[in-house]
């Protein structure tokens, strides 16, 4: 341990206060999420009115669904570029005005090709969103609150499908789609007007040569704190590492193990089913055998988008005391098995006819989906990010993120593109028991590959990649 570092991890007193500038980082954070979120709930809701409006094709519903997601594929790659070179306040910036362009052109569009050209930057937005504001909130956030920060980050998302599912709701009956999309505008806003009261990262400044700037930031977020330490620890391990980074030195082999393990967590956290459950509830329950739309609607609001919000707490409550690798494994045991029921009952109602009502099996699949979301929520949803953005160096950390930004991405946009088709193919039950299987090797390879962070300092986690033996991984 070198003796700079022990200053910075986070342990002392001192450095655990969450000053005010540190919780307009957490604001940044937060309002980022919800942006993300309510993007992510608010389309299953206005889709009937817009194929209503524009009488689209199938071909065409799926491209207003989903380009979104391709947008953010390219949105977090651009984020990396981004938050590398213009810092990471900044580029939340430029993510808040994106959105609200994307958010304005969509609720006006007057045909299909604009409407589509509006959910591809409101994609791009919510790509740099989703890559600056965690790396932001992780390169601020003291190291004994780092999980809580991303986490109250995951938290955001989740309120943000919820209220999105709720405005779906409110607004369903006179199909104001327009309005459902256009309420985006005021995320979009807020990050704005957050992230102009924000700082930057000093670790962003002292990479981009800005020493002075960073000692200034640092006195105004930890004021009578010896902040010489704090400022040497992150110089020590900037001087470590050599010119500036490229997108090549992501795949320099010295940084293969963090990559692995991010790229690993971003994939497991998608193939593990959570987005063909958020984007297609209402169809999963309406074949569990809830028949009206009201039914469905209540089902997915709130067994979906209620209970991710209340399970979220339990990740901010217990990832920095309990650890990122008990929650990982613990949650994947709950989806797993919740997955296993889930394929069990539409075994059964497949087999029986169609009743006017929730059948037995289809309460049942209600509960399993109600444990699968709550262990999503405390265990992939949050952990998931929170690892991605604490365990690159500080040279790679930006474009490494936005790597397994972009792989998460794509995942997502696989699962919600493959979900129908998997169904039509191999059947409700399989599709769910392969959703099952993915969680039972995720355990297996999280059990083996990803170390524990909790606790450490960025530099610390840096440090242990390279030359110092590797933690441990129990
Ligand atoms: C995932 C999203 C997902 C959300 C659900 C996030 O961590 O990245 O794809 O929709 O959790 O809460």
């Amino acid at each position: 341990m070198s003796n700079t570092q022990s200053s910075f991890g986070g342990h002392k007193a001192g450095s655990e206060t969450l000053t005010g500038p540190l919780l307009v980082v957490l604001g940044v954070v937060v309002v980022a999420g919800l942006l993300f979120g309510y993007d992510q709930g608010v389309i299953s809701g206005a889709l009937d009115g817009i194929k209503r409006q524009f009488s689209l094709s199938a071909l065409l519903v799926e491209v207003v669904t989903s380009w979104v997601t391709l947008g953010a594929l390219v949105g977090s790659l651009a984020g990396g570029y981004l938050a590398d070179h213009y810092g990471r306040r900044r580029a939340v910036l430029i993510a808040g005005m994106l959105f609200v362009m994307g958010a304005v052109l969509q609720a006006v569009a007057p045909d299909v090709s604009l409407l589509v050209l509006g959910r591809l930057v409101v994609g791009a937005s919510v790509g740099v969103a989703a890559v600056a504001a965690p790396l932001y909130g992780a390169e601020l956030a003291p190291a004994a609150h780092r999980g809580r920060f991303v986490a109250a980050y995951q938290l955001a998302i989740t309120i943000g499908i919820f209220l999105a599912y709720l405005v779906n709701a409110g607004l369903a009956a006179d199909g104001q789609w327009r309005l459902m999309l256009g309420v985006s505008v005021i995320p979009g806003v807020l990050l704005v007007l957050v992230g102009m009261l924000g700082v930057e990262s000093p670790r962003w400044l002292v990479k981009a040569g800005r020493r002075d700037e960073a000692q200034a930031v640092l006195g105004k977020v930890w004021p009578g704190e010896d902040n010489a330490a704090r400022l040497a620890a992150i110089e020590h391990t900037l001087d470590e590492e050599r010119g500036q980074a490229s997108w090549r030195e992501v795949f320099n082999p010295a940084w293969r193990r963090p990559l692995v393990i991010a790229l690993g967590l971003a994939v497991f956290q998608q193939i593990t089913g959570i987005n063909a459950i958020i984007y297609y509830a209402n169809q999963i329950f309406a074949a569990a055998g809830f028949s009206t739309p009201a039914e469905q609607t209540m089902a997915t609001t709130w067994a979906v988008g209620g209970v991710n919000v209340a399970a979220t707490f339990i990740a901010i409550a217990f990832i920095d005391r309990l650890g990122r690798r008990p929650l990982l494994l613990a949650g994947l045991v709950g989806m797993g098995a919740a997955l296993l029921v889930v394929g069990f009952a539409f075994l059964s109602i497949d087999g029986s006819p169609a009743g006017d009502g929730p059948t037995t099996a289809g309460i049942v699949t209600l509960v399993a989906l109600v444990v699968f979301i709550v262990s999503f929520a405390f265990s992939l949803g949050p952990v998931v990010w929170t690892v991605i953005n604490e365990i690159f160096p500080g040279q790679v950390r930006g474009r490494a993120v936005a790597v397994a930004t972009a792989v998460n991405w794509g995942s997502a946009f696989l699962v919600s593109q493959l979900f129908l088709t998997l169904i039509d193919e191999i059947g409700k039950s399989t599709t769910f028991w392969l959703f099952a299987f993915f969680c039972a090797v995720g355990w297996v390879w999280i059990y083996r590959a990803v170390p524990e962070t909790k606790g450490r300092s960025l530099e610390e986690i840096e440090r242990s990649w390279g030359g110092t033996p590797a933690p441990a991984a129990a």
